[in-house]
């Protein structure tokens, strides 16, 4: 039925061929037969990526050129990338010159390795200060250099701390000192300058060219034809302070006396100030020779014949006097001025007694030095101190803490210039066990400032 079906969809032959005899049907087969290939001969499918990746792209044309977009444009945004990567390195690429520094008129060139250690530009400060007409003092190590007494600046040899005007800051990196040079980081002095443009030392850095321009500014008064330089000042606002002398203004108030004090006065507060705060430690002794010129016999109540140099005599003879008005009458000088010979002696008789409780000499010697001084290296060599003792002492000894004296000293003698030289708190510092008993003259100045702030001598010393 299906067959009958089929035939009668199929369209009728126009031309209906005369159907094969048999004899052509074998003849056509025999042909086909001929033409059979052998398959095993020809090429075998290409199977590689390249070919089915062409297979895909010549079936997949559209997917193919969405591909190749995409592409072209993630290439384009990768060359962007690198373009504005390579920019940004460029305009971040530190300057290597070498510096040209001018100061005023004259210019000279610093080598870009020795000018920059560890990052830090580093300026000389020597070239500067003698442009700038800074005074410079100290030692060939720790350098002060002063605009006006009061404006200065101090720097150490392998120390990170400055000193501004009495208070110690802490520098990005450490100065070196020596007599050739005093390099300190170049921002420390933009920054002790101050902001603004007042200051009468300029100092700027050009980083596109690595130049270093040091001016100061002129001043011209309207009704004169003379044109000065502007003052130079050192600000310290812009550190930490570590540690600072707080200054003696005039502004404070008068000093008390419970006597009248004005014959002693210059003496208590003597002009030449400096004079008067030699040191005197391990670290830095006088020396066999050094003996002070203006040494005076004391008149004022001692155990024996004893100096001190005039204004510190003076200024005790004061203070004394003060101490008696105030009811205590029981105080005498035991020790005042002690040449290198006698210090000899003395040194020898305390380590002569540590040997004969059983100590070998250096462990005597070690003994010894925590209370006295080597000879070359007593501030008792100097004639500006003495040791206090009370009538019902039997010995100079820290029961001198306990006295009427010690209370009255420890609230007024830095109105006399004096200051209680070995404290408890500073044995590190100054080298020398706690004696309540020794009072060294510095000028009531000096006396003032180290009595407010709390530091010792070395740390004053240090600041100014
Ligand atoms: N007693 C002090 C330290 C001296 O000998 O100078
Ligand atoms: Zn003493």
């Amino acid at each position: 039925m299906k067959k009958e079906k089929k035939k009668k969809v199929s369209p009728p032959p126009v031309d209906t061929p005369e159907p094969l005899s048999e004899e052509e049907i074998a003849m056509v087969k025999a042909a086909m037969a001929a033409r059979d290939v052998d398959r095993s001969t020809l090429p075998s499918k290409d199977n590689s990526d390249s070919a089915k990746l062409r297979r895909f792209i010549k079936k997949n044309k559209i997917f193919t050129a969405a591909c190749v977009v995409l592409s072209l444009f993630v290439v384009a945004l990768l060359v962007l990338l690198t373009v504005v990567a390579v920019n940004r390195a460029l305009e971040n690429k530190v300057n290597t010159d070498d510096f040209t520094v001018i100061i005023g008129d004259e210019t000279y060139t610093v080598k870009y390795k020795s000018a920059m250690r560890d990052d830090i530009l580093y300026i000389d400060m020597y070239k500067i200060a003698e442009y700038a007409e800074l005074t410079k003092t100290g030692k060939a190590d720790n350098v002060k250099f002063t605009a006006a007494p009061d404006q200065y600046l101090r720097f150490e040899d392998e120390s990170e701390f400055a000193v501004i005007n009495g208070a110690m800051v802490e520098m990005e990196g450490k100065a070196t000192v020596n007599k050739e040079v005093c390099e300190i980081p170049f921002n420390f002095l933009t920054a002790v300058l101050g902001k603004g443009n007042q200051n009468g030392l300029r100092v700027t850095l050009d980083t596109d060219t690595n130049t270093v321009k040091i001016t100061r500014r002129m001043y011209a008064p309207d009704d004169k034809d003379v044109i000065t330089p502007v003052e130079i000042l050192f600000y310290s606002d812009s550190f930490n302070i570590i540690q600072s002398i707080q200054r003696v203004t005039e502004e404070e108030p008068e000093y008390e006396y419970s006597i009248d004090v004005s014959q002693y006065l210059a003496n208590i507060d003597p002009e030449d100030a400096e004079s008067y705060l030699v040191l005197a430690n391990k670290q830095t002794p006088l020396g066999e020779n050094y003996s002070p010129e203006d040494l005076i016999k004391l008149e004022c109540r001692t155990n024996k014949t004893m100096y001190l140099r005039k204004d510190a005599a003076n200024a005790l003879y004061a203070m004394m006097l003060a101490m008696t008005a105030d009811g205590i009458t029981d105080v005498f000088v035991t020790s005042a001025y002690r040449s290198y010979s006698y210090q000899v002696g003395l040194f020898d008789k305390y380590v002569n007694n540590h040997m004969a409780d059983g100590m070998t000499r250096e462990e005597a010697e070690a003994a010894a030095l925590e209370y006295s001084a080597k000879p070359g290296t007593s501030e008792h060599q100097t004639g500006l101190c003495l040791d206090f003792m009370t009538e019902d002492m039997g010995a100079l000894d820290e029961s001198f803490e306990n006295t009427a004296a010690f209370r009255w000293l420890s609230e007024n003698a830095y109105k006399y210039g004096f200051i209680l030289r070995y404290e408890e708190d500073k044995v590190e510092t100054t080298g020398y066990k706690y004696e309540p008993w020794h009072y060294r003259f510095v000028g009531r100045t000096a006396a003032t400032e180290i009595y407010n702030s709390g530091l010792c001598l070395e740390e004053y010393l240090a600041l100014n």
